[in-house]
């Protein structure tokens, strides 16, 4: 607990500062921030609908190019300056530069993203509640779709599965960040990775598995449309929960003897082995009962429901499943939360009671916007979205890469390598001098300048 024992520089901020407390803490409590309802809800309908592995390898170059450049540096310069996102760039960067611009837009996207992923979560509990009663025991989608519209279509269900959520996460924030969110992800992640792997022999053993495994595996590349290569980047920096100041916030409780680069590799693989689980639980299911891959977002609410209703034993799979999503989840709203709450305390000196609270209200507010965007909500559209569907858009595919090209921008062109050499070789701890030159030339050039290319092309400024 005692590892950040540098003196803190902003006035407001007095007490001794939480943290994670050992190295596999810090993975674990990052992978569980990474780790998510992406894996379970949207990897699997995005490789559905962009066709399979083709999506898989522009999406891992993405990660692998894009993804882990941001990731450390978020970690580093959170790290460095010990405090939450907005405050760390105010530390870090020279004097009457906005960069804390990039930590404000990050703390809007905490609560954008959170928007719509805990109506998501809420909709999870209440099938948790629906396969546990035997109800959900259908092969016929026709069936599921009314069961999911009956969910989404009742404006107070969505609300209070929504404050559920919120209520359960405030007090796990409230705890503190070794005692709350470190002590609940160190439970939550192994048993995630046990259920996970129950749902996935079950699926693989069925007979004819093969096809759903190789969709998975053999790339067609005529599918790999302009649209599809902006997905699978904005999935990247959506999975790996970057681009908006949760690696920052995350980073500032790290120990200093955390090896960054180690580390952040060994979450981004930890979350692509989830992704391809999550896939392998789903996909072979999905062709052996012949239903089509390609559902889009309700593929977890709508077909998975019939598939597994399908098997032998089905109701208890899917009972494991449904609370499997909700296990993952937790430790990624966990890590959105922390945000504006460490911007408060650290930033305003607010107590972690007071900033939990008021992050809870906030929540629960714009919160409503998603929850009641099937409903009572269901005639406001902006640009021809309605606020789920825009809350999730915008941050997946604006929001979060153009924060992460500002932190390469920033890493990359204003921190320069003097510093960054210091800060990922902790101050000369680590022998890694050609990892640092690696990421350097990755953040500086490679991660921006792709980044820039698919954003315009996205936005159909360019045409690639
Ligand atoms: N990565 C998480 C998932 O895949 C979601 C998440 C948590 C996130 N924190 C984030 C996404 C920060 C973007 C930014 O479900």
């Amino acid at each position: 607990m005692e590892s950040n024992k540098q003196p803190l520089k902003t006035p407001l901020q007095k007490a001794a500062r939480d943290g994670f407390t050992t190295g596999l803490g810090v993975i674990l409590v990052t992978m569980g921030s990474a780790v998510g309802l992406g894996n379970i809800w949207k990897f699997p309908y995005m490789v559905g609908a962009f066709g399979g592995a083709a999506f898989i390898i522009v999406y891992l170059i993405s990660t692998l190019l894009v993804g882990l450049p941001v990731m450390i540096s978020e970690h580093m310069l959170g790290r460095t300056a010990k405090a939450d996102a907005i405050t760390t760039l105010q530390k870090l960067a020279p004097k009457k530069q906005p960069w804390w611009l990039i930590g404000a837009s990050g703390v809007l996207a905490a609560f954008v993203i959170m928007a719509f992923y805990s109506e998501v979560i809420g909709w999870v509990l209440a099938y948790i509640v629906k396969a546990a009663s035997g109800s959900l025991l259908t092969t016929d989608p026709n069936v599921t779709g009314a069961a999911f519209a009956q969910v989404i279509g009742n404006p107070w269900l969505s609300l209070i599965v929504q404050w559920i959520v919120i209520i359960y996460v405030s007090v796990i924030i409230l705890a503190g960040v070794s005692k709350g969110i470190e002590a609940a992800v160190k439970k939550l992640m192994p048993a995630l990775l046990i259920m996970l792997l129950i749902v996935c022999i079950r699926s693989l053993t069925l007979p004819g598995a093969g096809e759903g495994v190789a969709f998975l595996f053999e790339p067609d590349f005529s599918k790999l449309t302009g649209a599809a290569i902006m997905t699978a980047l904005g999935l990247a920096f959506f999975k790996l929960s970057i681009g908006m100041g949760t690696m920052i916030t995350y980073g500032s409780y790290f120990r200093d003897d955390q090896d960054i680069p180690i580390s952040a590799t060994k979450v981004m693989l930890g979350d692509l082995g989830v992704s391809l689980l999550a896939g392998l639980a789903i996909f072979p299911a999905v062709f052996v009962y012949g239903v089509q891959p390609d559902a889009g977002p309700s593929l977890l609410f709508i077909t998975i429901p019939t598939v597994f209703a399908s098997m032998p034993a089905g109701n208890i799979f899917m009972l494991i499943f449904f609370v499997l999503s909700a296990v993952a989840a937790t430790g990624a709203i966990l890590s959105l939360f922390e945000v504006p709450v460490a911007f408060l305390s650290d930033h305003y000196g607010m107590s972690r009671k007071k900033a939990t609270l008021s992050t809870a209200i906030a929540l629960a507010l714009v919160g409503s916007l998603a929850a009641l965007s099937s409903n009572v909500l269901s005639g406001v559209s902006i640009f021809g979205l309605n606020f789920f569907d825009l809350f999730d858009y915008v941050s997946q595919n604006i929001l979060l890469p153009v924060g992460g090209l500002f932190i390469c921008i920033f890493v990359g062109w204003v921190w320069g390598f003097g510093k960054i050499k210091d800060a990922l070789s902790n101050k000369g701890d680590l022998q890694n001098s050609g990892i640092i030159r690696v990421f350097f030339f990755l953040v500086r050039w490679v991660s921006p300048i792709l980044i820039l290319v698919i954003l315009l092309s996205g936005l159909g400024v360019i045409k690639i």
